[in-house]
Formats: C-alpha cells, structure tokens, sequence
C-alpha cells in the first residue's frame, strides 16, 4: 500500500492549483466579507500549504497575512513561487505571542491532526479578543464509523472527517462563539467531479495517489457519508 500524502503531491495539484482544498478561494473570499477583515490587519493560516491563502489576502485585501506548515516540502515550493511570510510550525504550538491576530483560517487541515482541540486551543490564544477563526473542512454526515477510518493509515484529510457535534462542543468550550455555521458540500462534489475529468474515475485517482487496494477504507468512507463545511467563530471580547 502506498503512503503518500495526497496533499503534497503534484496529482492532486493539477486539478486544484496552488489551493490543497475544495472550493479555491470562494469560501476565503466569504470569510473576509463576513468578518469584514480590513486592509493591514493581522490574520494567520494555519496549514497554509504552499502558502496560496496568504498571498490572495495580502494581494487581494493588502491584508497583513502569515502562514505556518508542518511540510518542508510545500514551504520550500511556496516561497519558490513568491516571496512569502510563510514559515514550518504546526497547529498544536503557534510561533506567535498571545492576543497577535484579528483573524485565523484553517482551511482543510484540522481533519489531518491527532486532537484539533489542541489547535483550537493554540488559536484561541493567539487571537485577539473578539477576533474570528475560520474552519473550512471534511465533515461526516453519519459519524459513527468516523474511529475506524482514523485507525487507516492512509494519507489524506478524509482520514479525519470531522464529527461536527464534537467540533462545536471543543469549539464553545474553548471560549468561543459559533457565528455562522454551512454545508458546502457541493464544493466537495466538485472537486470529485473535476477529479474524475482529469483522472477518468475517483478509482483511478486513489490507485495512483493513495493506495492501491483500499477497498475497505473506501467502504467506510462512504459509509461516513463525507461533507465539506464552512464555520466562523468568535472569541469572547
Ligand atoms: C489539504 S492541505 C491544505 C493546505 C492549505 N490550507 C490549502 O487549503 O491549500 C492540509 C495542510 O495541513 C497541513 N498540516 C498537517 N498537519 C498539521 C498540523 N499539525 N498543523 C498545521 N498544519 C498541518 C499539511 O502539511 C497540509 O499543508
């Protein structure tokens, strides 16, 4: 069985672009909006990849943006393609003093960490208060077999579909309030049908990125019946 990570292979580049998620930078965009997120404030992605959310917000909004991510490889090829402040750190321990950012996004990573509430946590602490996190994600409409795919060793954010019961529980208990909470499931539909134009079908791609005979863990997959959300929360003033 192969181990890659999907996310930093060229395969899943060429269907994306430069953004590792479903959806590009529709869902950043609305964030922005609804945040109402201004020109030179401070704001962080979290699992920033190559860095492409960064620089939309710095070259679309002048907005004051950074990046940390745990791959050397997607850092290194992101700031091959600009100069940006982007730099090697995870979710569970930000390199940034306490109260430093008006915004955070964490667009389709939290699903690739052991426990997300560490993150959250590490969030909360880096914002300011009343400021805004920014969750775009793979969720599971039935949860139930949610632990069995964990247990795979497969590479991939749908590995960590998330339970969105438990995500707004951690997220309340670690002092803040949920705002705006959508399916954008459609987003994720997309990406499989622009998946399958490239690739010709969804088992071709999986052969070729992520493992050869996977069957089982594709059974529990869509048993879980995955999802893609949108959720903004923000911290207590
Ligand atoms: C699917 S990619 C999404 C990248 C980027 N947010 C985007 O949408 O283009 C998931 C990213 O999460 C990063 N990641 C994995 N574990 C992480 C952690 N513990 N803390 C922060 N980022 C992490 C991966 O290295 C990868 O770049």
């Amino acid at each position: 069985m192969k181990k890659n990570k999907v996310y930093e292979s060229d395969d899943i580049r060429c269907v994306t672009g430069n953004t590792l998620r479903p959806g590009g930078f529709l869902l950043t965009n609305r964030a922005v909006l609804l945040c109402d997120i201004l020109k030179n404030q401070k704001v962080l992605d979290v699992g920033c990849g190559m860095g492409a959310t960064v620089d939309f917000l710095r070259s679309e909004f002048e907005i004051d943006a950074f990046g940390i991510d745990p791959s050397h490889k997607l850092i290194n090829r992101g700031r091959e393609l600009k100069n940006l402040p982007i730099i090697e750190g995870v979710g569970e321990s930000i390199p940034y003093d306490n109260k430093y950012f008006d915004a955070v996004f964490a667009e389709c990573t939290l699903s690739l960490m052991k426990k997300y509430e560490d993150t959250l946590q590490e969030i909360h602490r880096v914002l300011k208060p009343g400021g805004f996190v920014i969750i775009s994600d793979v969720f599971a409409k039935e949860p139930d077999y949610i632990d069995e795919l964990k247990n795979s060793d497969i590479q991939t954010c749908l590995r960590g579909l998330i339970d969105i019961e438990n995500l707004l529980i951690e997220t309340e208990n670690k002092g803040f309030e949920v705002i705006i909470l959508e399916d954008w499931t459609s987003l994720l539909k997309q990406l499989m049908v622009d998946i399958i134009f490239k690739y010709d079908s969804m088992d071709k791609f999986w052969n070729i990125t992520t493992c050869e005979n996977c069957s089982d863990f594709k059974t529990k997959l869509s048993l879980c019946k995955p999802g893609y959300f949108f959720m903004i929360a923000k911290k207590g003033d």
